[in-house]
This record gives C-alpha cells, structure tokens and sequence, in this order.
C-alpha cells in the first residue's frame, strides 16, 4: 500500500518539496506519495490531526508553521535534540506512541556545505547572519561541527541573546568592520526584498564560502560575495534537497541519492 506524506505551508503552491520526495520515491523503489496542504494560519495543529487520522505517515512542515510544530510539544510528543535547540521541526513522523518531532534543517546546511560545497567546517570562523527561525535552527548542529560561530543581526539584541544561549559569540554589522571569515551564511529574509545585510568591504576571507539559504533567485548577497572575491558562491537550493533527504530517511530509513535530484532542480531554475 501507498504510504502518505505532505508538506503543511502558507503559502505553499510553490514547495519543490512535493518534486523532490517523488524523485527520491522513484529512486529508492519506495512507494510513496506526497502532497501539499496549506493550512490556515491558525489550523496548523488541527490540520496535522487531520493527516494522522486519515493515516498518513508523517509531514513536512515549512513556512510559517516551524515554531508551531515545536508548540505541539506539550501534548503527547517525541522530540529529537535539534528540534530542543531550535525551537523548531520541519519533520514529523505519525507512530502509535505518538507524533515523532525532528528538525533536519541544520544536518541539511552541514551536507551541503561539507559534501556537495566540499568545504569542511570543523575550525573555520563562520559568520551566521540573522537571528530569525531560519537561523536558530541551523546554529547548534554548526556548532557542533567544530566551526567557530559568530552572530551578526539587524536588530542586534536578537543575536545577543542567541548568542548567550548557544555559547556562541555575537556584534553588530558595524564590529565586523576589519574581521574576515571563511564561511558567510545569509540566514536573513532580506533577499525576498532585494535587499542585503550592510556587510562591510573584506568581510570573505581568501577561499571563503558564501552560502545564502534562500534558493530560486540570485540575492544582492550573493552579487555582492562575487564582487568581493568570495572563492564558493551559493545559493540554498542544496540544503532544501538535503533537508528532504534527511526527512526521507528518518521515515524510509533508506537514503536518497541527492546529487540528480540538485541537478535535475538547477535544470529548472
Ligand atoms: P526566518 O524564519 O526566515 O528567519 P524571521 O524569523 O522573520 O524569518 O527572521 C528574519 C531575519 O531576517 C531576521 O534576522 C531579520 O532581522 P531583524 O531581526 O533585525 O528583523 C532579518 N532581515 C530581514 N530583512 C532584512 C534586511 N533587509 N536586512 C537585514 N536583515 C534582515
């Protein structure tokens, strides 16, 4: 029997999510389907009772209801260590003991990073900037590659705090002024309005990587790490194919291959 999966989102017309489990279904011999479902914005957790009943197996969860997922928490739930530190899960595996809550957004960024960037992690000075969802969610698994990790954030407080709570450190967009780093990530929203961080002139250390998470259009950020020389420029698409590989296999238990389905997304872009 077909085994049911979705993705939950508002929007959510425009999720590749859908795409790339089909493709990793055909290329694992897994026989799944999966959907997307929007939910109202208040809906989110009557919506995930909803799938349960009608036996889905597990979900997906993306924009805006990250944080919601994690809120289920304090009904009947299992939460892994990365859902904990984020405050956050995009995957949710359906059992018989309950709603099984696990984030794969920070394993995604690492595989990217280190496997198909081929930039290794453990001891370089990374700069995180943002202090949103997006980027709590990725911090503790950076962290725990070895890298060194400062915070930089518009509203600086923000990274302050976060700072504080993953033992990290943090400053301003005006105190990078003369420091240098070997990894830049763009975890800020500012690319959905053509806009970028004020990040100061040789911010990208030689042989630095800039990586944006957002995908599907070239950022001022990324136009910018071009200009200042940054060796590695790229965009978020990799780690939103990682991050499924990651929920696929936490459900299949077997591991996609996720190089043709990167390439086959390019392809579409
Ligand atoms: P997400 O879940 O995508 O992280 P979010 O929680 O709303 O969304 O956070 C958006 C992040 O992008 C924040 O760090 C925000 O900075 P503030 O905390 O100062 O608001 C950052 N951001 C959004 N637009 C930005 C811009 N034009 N320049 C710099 N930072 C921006």
């Amino acid at each position: 029997m077909t085994d049911r999966y979705a993705v939950i989102g508002n929007p959510i017309a425009h999720s590749k999510s859908p795409l790339i489990h089909k493709l990793f279904g055909q290329q694992t011999g897994q026989d799944i389907s999966y959907e997307a479902v929007l939910a109202p914005l208040d809906g989110f957790a009557a919506t995930v009772e909803r799938l349960r009943n009608e036996g889905y197996k597990g979900c997906n969860v993306t924009v805006p209801f990250k944080q919601s997922a994690y809120q289920l928490a304090n009904r009947k739930q299992h939460l892994s260590f990365d859902v904990v530190h984020a405050h956050a899960a995009n995957t949710l595996e359906f059992k018989s003991d309950g709603v099984h809550l696990h984030n794969t957004d920070g394993i995604g960024l690492i595989h990217d990073i280190q496997d198909n960037l081929g930039v290794y992690l453990r001891d370089k000075r990374v700069l995180l900037i943002g202090a949103g969802g997006a980027a709590r969610g990725v911090i503790s698994p950076l962290r725990l590659t070895g890298a060194s990790i400062t915070i930089t954030n518009r509203t600086v407080d923000k990274a302050h705090d976060l700072a504080k709570r993953f033992v990290v450190s943090s400053c301003s967009y005006e105190e990078l002024a003369g420091k240098s780093f070997d990894i830049v990530i763009n975890a800020t929203s500012s690319g959905l309005s053509d806009e970028m961080p004020p990040l100061p002139n040789g911010i990208f250390a030689p042989h630095a990587l800039a990586y944006d998470m957002m995908y599907g259009k070239k950022t001022p950020f990324m136009k910018f790490a071009r200009e200042q020389g940054a060796a590695i420029v790229s965009d978020g698409l990799g780690m939103l194919v990682e991050q499924a590989a990651e929920s696929f296999f936490l459900w299949r238990g077997v591991r996609p291959d996720t190089r043709p389905v990167i390439e086959q997304l390019r392809k579409q872009q």
